[in-house]
């Protein structure tokens, strides 16, 4: 069975590999073919949950509540998402002079093993009335590493904001709970 520590322990060695995307890549095919993933992480609040930080790697579990989105971002450092309950729609943006224009996008359904490169901006939203579960791993520090974020309507690039980031996801929570009916 695929337990959390089992997971962050296996990410640990996989970008010691030679190949460390690939490795993570493999990982999280492993932990979803395992399942159990879920129960394994219990029935954490909506956010974002830091299950390991380092210089070299950040491992993150993302609940994504009902309906929300959020703004386009970036992450200056390859990324490694497993979907493991529910759906992540991601929308990839690309810089045109100073602002973003959208490129494509990628649906990630429950299953879905996604790598993104160093230089993805992406924007994500949960389109289900129900809560999505993700593993979501950084090659690098997602704490510490300066990025940008952009205005959900504007465009407007911004220094990226975590407890900004963090309230978003608090709000979304709360407009859902709040909703009629
Ligand atoms: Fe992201």
């Amino acid at each position: 069975m695929a337990t959390v520590d089992d997971l962050v322990t296996e990410c640990v060695d996989a970008i010691a590999e030679q190949d460390p995307r690939g490795a993570v890549r493999e990982v999280l095919d492993r932990a979803l073919v395992k399942g159990k993933l879920a129960d394994s992480l219990g029935d954490p609040a909506a956010g974002l949950t830091v299950l390991y930080n380092a210089p070299d790697l950040t491992v993150l579990n993302v609940v994504w509540p009902p309906l929300f989105s959020l703004f386009p971002h970036n992450h200056r450092m390859w990324a490694g998402i497993c979907v493991y309950g529910g759906r992540e729609d991601n929308a990839f943006y690309r810089r045109q002079g100073a602002t973003i224009v959208r490129s494509g996008g990628k649906e990630l359904l429950e299953g879905d093993v996604q790598l993104l490169g160093d230089d993805v901006i992406h924007a994500v939203h949960n389109p289900a009335r129900s809560y999505t579960g993700a593993i979501h791993v950084y090659g690098g520090d997602f704490i510490a590493q300066p990025r940008s974020q952009w205005d959900a309507e504007t465009l407007e690039e911004q220094p990226y904001d975590l407890e900004a980031v963090r309230r978003e996801f608090a709000l979304a929570e709360q407009r859902f709970n709040t909703q009629p009916g």
